[in-house]
């Protein structure tokens, strides 16, 4: 199969990648972030989380960020809701759409939500039918398609059961999540070998964690099968609190100049987005992760 002509980037920096920020982050800061990236062009920004504070303290101002939101016509803002509680939270908030996140490792789903894939899977059901009921769009999330920090290597047959699952209770959309990454071009090819067979292409979005350098490589990977929806987070903020040593999602801008490269159209702006990378590093006190975003800001 050829590449696709168009690419809709998801971008999610302001949640994956702030959650796992050691300090406080001001409201002011995630809203100029979330601003800059509207901005920027990126069309769909995961902006919150309405999960437990206690858990995830990063998210919990989630409700004075979509409160102060300066909305970009044409901008999608969605936020993670694991169960009915994070749910009412978003719905109140004014969140676009939402993402119900569940694992392919059992060991994962119990760390990260506390639950069994089993058990989870009921709590979505009630989240997608009162999203249903409130014409709220849900996304799903599918961790550790590519390998676990618990158990190690994941089943490519249960990832793609977890998928169906979501999407036969309504999910528009699965996001395959290597939420260590660990993968390589060939585990993720051996992965969509086996789920694209059961689920169509435009179903499916790719979320690579970039800890071993391999995201751009896994993407082009699951771009040449027909997927078009590649996550990302700017300046490669990020990684995942429940998956040790986990880095940061694949950088946005690094993704956007290898499809710039490629002719895909993405609707951003390279420039901008760079130095919206650098705004949020240099507020944030570290170094920017994306490689794209470091060459263009020392030309
Ligand atoms: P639980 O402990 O099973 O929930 O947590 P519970 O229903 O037994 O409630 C326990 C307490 O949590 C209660 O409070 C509830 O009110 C509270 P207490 O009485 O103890 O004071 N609670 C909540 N508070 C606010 N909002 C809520 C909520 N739900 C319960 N929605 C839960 C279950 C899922 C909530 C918990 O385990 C949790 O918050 N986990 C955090 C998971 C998380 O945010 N992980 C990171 C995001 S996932 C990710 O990064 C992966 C992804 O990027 C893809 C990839 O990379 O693979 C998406
Ligand atoms: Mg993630």
């Amino acid at each position: 199969m050829g590449l696709p002509d168009s690419v809709t980037l998801v971008e999610v920096g302001p949640r994956d990648g702030l959650q796992n920020e050691a300090g406080q982050i001001a409201v002011e800061d995630k809203l100029a972030l979330i601003d800059g990236l509207g901005e920027a062009g990126l069309k769909v920004i995961e902006t919150g989380s309405f999960v437990n504070p206690k858990w995830v303290p990063q998210m919990a101002d989630s409700e004075a960020v979509f409160e102060r939101l300066q909305r970009r016509e044409g901008v999608r803002y969605s936020a993670l809701t694991p169960n009915m509680q994070g749910f009412e939270r978003a719905l109140a908030a004014g969140a676009d759409e939402v993402a119900v996140f569940g694992a392919a490792s059992e060991a994962f789903s119990q760390k990260n939500i506390n639950c069994s894939i089993a058990d989870s899977l009921k709590r979505f059901e009630d989240v997608m039918a009162a999203a249903s009921d409130n014409n709220v769009p849900v996304r799903g999330y599918v961790s550790c398609v590519l390998g676990c920090p618990y158990e190690g290597d994941v089943d490519p047959q249960k990832v793609c059961e977890v998928s169906l699952e979501l999407l036969a209770m309504g999910c528009y959309e699965v996001s395959l999540g290597d939420t260590i990454g660990t993968g390589t071009a060939g585990s993720m090819q051996r992965l969509l070998d086996t789920v694209l067979p059961q689920i169509p292409p435009d179903k499916l979005a790719v979320h690579c964690h970039d800890t071993y350098g391999q995201a751009l490589a896994n993407i082009l990977v699951a771009l040449r099968t027909g997927i078009a929806t590649v996550d990302a987070s700017v300046a490669g903020l990020g990684g995942c609190p429940y998956a040790k040593g986990a880095s940061g999602n694949v950088a946005t801008e690094d993704v956007v100049y290898m499809l710039n490269g490629l002719g895909i159209d993405t609707g951003v702006d390279l420039d901008a987005l760079v130095a919206v990378g650098q705004r949020i590093s240099t507020a944030l006190g570290r170094s920017n992760a994306s490689r794209v975003g470091l060459a263009m800001t020392s030309r």
